[in-house]
């Protein structure tokens, strides 16, 4: 299976990345993709996939840090985009919930971010926080570009607003947790074409781990989980959750570079 949201690009795992990653090939997690969330983290995330066969990049500044947003962030963005294992922009969007960076600035970033996925010709990783309104309104500015809504925590209703742009979530720990009850009701709802799993790890570890650092190897637990709520096999989410993510990172054109 593959994991489309994780940090092994985080100093979280710079003591044991190469056991993390043989640890996820013995779970069945053939591929990895680590997303940044500032240039630091972008930039090792590039070189991690140079360094790994397995393993991806997506590359971009959080909404926590748009505040440090310049011109040449935007330049320096779109260059590390230009390398072959770079799959799209991210993570980008709104956190109203942190607010570490004023609401205007993370909109204006997000907008710019954005407008890079369209320029260049790649998806766009969102992380939405407790912004639901502002994200769904700036996404639908820019029609042409995919969008992964990643941990998605909005309303079904919210979802099928993206679904009808063709947009695309996915979910991780927090569908596991006990008393997410809400969460896994909105998951039932999406059709599973549109569903890619995820560990945003070292974050949102799955039940019974909660509290330990969280890492690709605990992606079947997600998988279990989300075939139970769908009512079908692992079997099942394994080969579709697959087929969403080459569909979205459109790695169907790219795997053969490796
Ligand atoms: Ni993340």
């Amino acid at each position: 299976m593959i994991d489309s949201h994780a940090h092994l690009n985080d100093p979280a795992f710079e003591q044991d990345l190469a056991e993390t990653v043989s640890r996820a090939q013995s779970a069945g997690v053939h591929t990895v993709i680590n997303v940044g969330y500032d240039l630091k983290s972008s930039r090792r995330a590039v070189e991690l996939a140079e360094s790994f066969p397995g393993l991806w990049a997506v590359v971009g500044l959080h909404p926590h840090d748009s505040r440090l947003w310049t011109e040449e962030t935007g330049d320096l963005i779109k260059n590390m985009a230009g390398h072959a294992k770079v799959l799209a922009i991210g993570e980008a969007g709104l956190d109203y919930h942190y607010d570490n960076s004023p609401r205007d600035v993370q909109r204006h970033v997000f907008r710019a971010q954005l407008a890079l996925g369209q320029e260049l010709d790649l998806p766009v990783v969102i992380h939405s926080r407790e912004a639901a309104k502002d994200t769904l309104d700036i996404v639908s500015e820019y029609p042409s570009v995919p969008c992964l809504l990643h941990c998605y925590s909005g309303s079904l209703e919210t979802a099928r607003a993206y679904e009808k742009m063709g947009h695309f979530f996915s979910f991780g720990g927090p569908i596991t947790f006990k008393n997410a009850h809400k969460l896994r009701e909105v998951v039932a709802g999406i059709p599973l074409e549109r569903i890619l799993l995820e560990t945003d790890c070292p974050y949102l570890t799955p039940h019974p781990y909660r509290g330990k650092r969280n890492e690709p190897a605990n992606l079947p637990l997600v998988a279990e989980k989300l075939a139970e709520i769908h009512g079908c096999t692992v079997e099942d989410v394994v080969r579709q959750t697959e087929e969403n993510t080459r569909e979205f990172f459109r790695l169907v054109d790219k795997e053969d570079i490796q």
